[in-house]
């Protein structure tokens, strides 16, 4: 039996986190300056997993893999394979935790190792629904949207329980994605934007459906070119997801000091509450400007980041 591998990108979220969960649309683009690659060989004895955090047999791995190793189970029962006599090595350049898609892409990886292991083929909806397992685990309530950003190579819109379309941006953009250092814990986040829906219904709500109208703006942006309306709307939605209490000092700290240095807009990604922020450049020198500023400023780590027009 030969060793089989499988790749995954990362992902962010350009705008829409959180309300995704709640009906509205949002829009992501694969990050792929990060990702996972996923090792299967046959090794004698149970299913052993090789990663950073753990090494050992899926029985004894810590309750925060229990997404993976469920998932794994699952894609070994879809195979028809035995669950055992595997050894799967999981490396990573995604930072976990900083809102970049790392659990999704961590379970994407390993199912696509896993099919080419058995030889088997594979359609988008497996992976989609096997990555799921791993999903419900890290975020609770997924809106699905990273895991189909994870299998895409062009930004998508999304809303939940609507077909995906991919968005094709007309012009160029330079993004920078800073890392704040600290680990955000999604799950959480998106559980304490739930718990101020139930206090506060009708005032959250219109926080989520004017976090709905920019994300709207944000894609007439994309496909018309306008780099500053673009930014302002990042700005926008940035003042909403502040006041439903996802963005912590040390992601404002980096997103004021991004606007101070002429992004035209700056926002959190992902879950917040730690975790990375983006920003949008003015040009591609600019670009490299503000990133080499953010590093200085204390960024945990940076890059910079074109979209291009398709
Ligand atoms: C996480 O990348 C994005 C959130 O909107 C959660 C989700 O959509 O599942 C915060």
């Amino acid at each position: 039996v030969q060793t089989a591998t499988g790749v995954a990108h990362s992902k962010f979220i350009l705008i829409g986190e959180h309300a995704v969960v709640h009906g509205q649309p949002a829009i992501a683009l694969p990050f792929p300056l990060v990702g996972v690659e996923s090792v299967v060989d046959y090794v004698p004895g149970s299913v052993k997993l090789d990663s950073t955090f753990y090494y050992g047999p899926i029985e004894t791995a810590p309750d925060s893999l229990d997404g993976l190793t469920n998932c794994i189970r699952k894609t070994l029962t879809k195979l028809d394979l035995p669950c055992s006599d595997l050894l799967i090595r999981i490396k990573s350049s995604i930072p976990p935790g900083k809102g970049l898609g790392s659990s999704a892409s961590v379970a994407i990886a390993v199912i696509r190792s896993l099919f080419a292991y058995a030889e088997q083929d594979y359609t988008e909806e497996d992976i989609l629904e096997l990555a799921d397992i791993s999903e419900r685990y890290a975020h609770g309530e997924p809106s699905g949207i990273d895991t189909l950003t994870i299998t895409s190579e062009l930004p998508i819109w999304y809303e939940k329980d609507r077909p995906m379309c991919r968005i094709e941006p007309k012009g160029d953009f330079y993004f920078i994605v800073a890392d704040s250092g600290r680990m955000g814990d999604t799950r959480s986040a998106v559980e304490s934007v739930a718990d101020l829906i139930k206090s506060a219904p009708k005032r959250i709500q219109s926080k989520l459906d004017r976090i709905g109208e920019v994300t709207h703006r944000a894609r007439n942006a994309l496909e018309s070119a306008s780099k500053h309306l673009l930014g302002q709307m990042l700005n926008e939605a940035q003042k909403e997801l502040e006041a439903l209490g996802v963005s912590d000092a040390g992601l404002n700290r980096l997103i004021y000091f991004a606007r101070q240095e002429g992004a035209l807009g700056a926002k959190l990604t992902g879950g917040g509450n730690g975790g990375c922020i983006i920003a949008l450049a003015r040009n591609e020198v600019h670009s490299r400007q503000l990133s080499e500023k953010l590093k200085k400023f204390g960024a945990h780590a940076v890059w910079s980041f074109a979209l291009k027009k398709s």
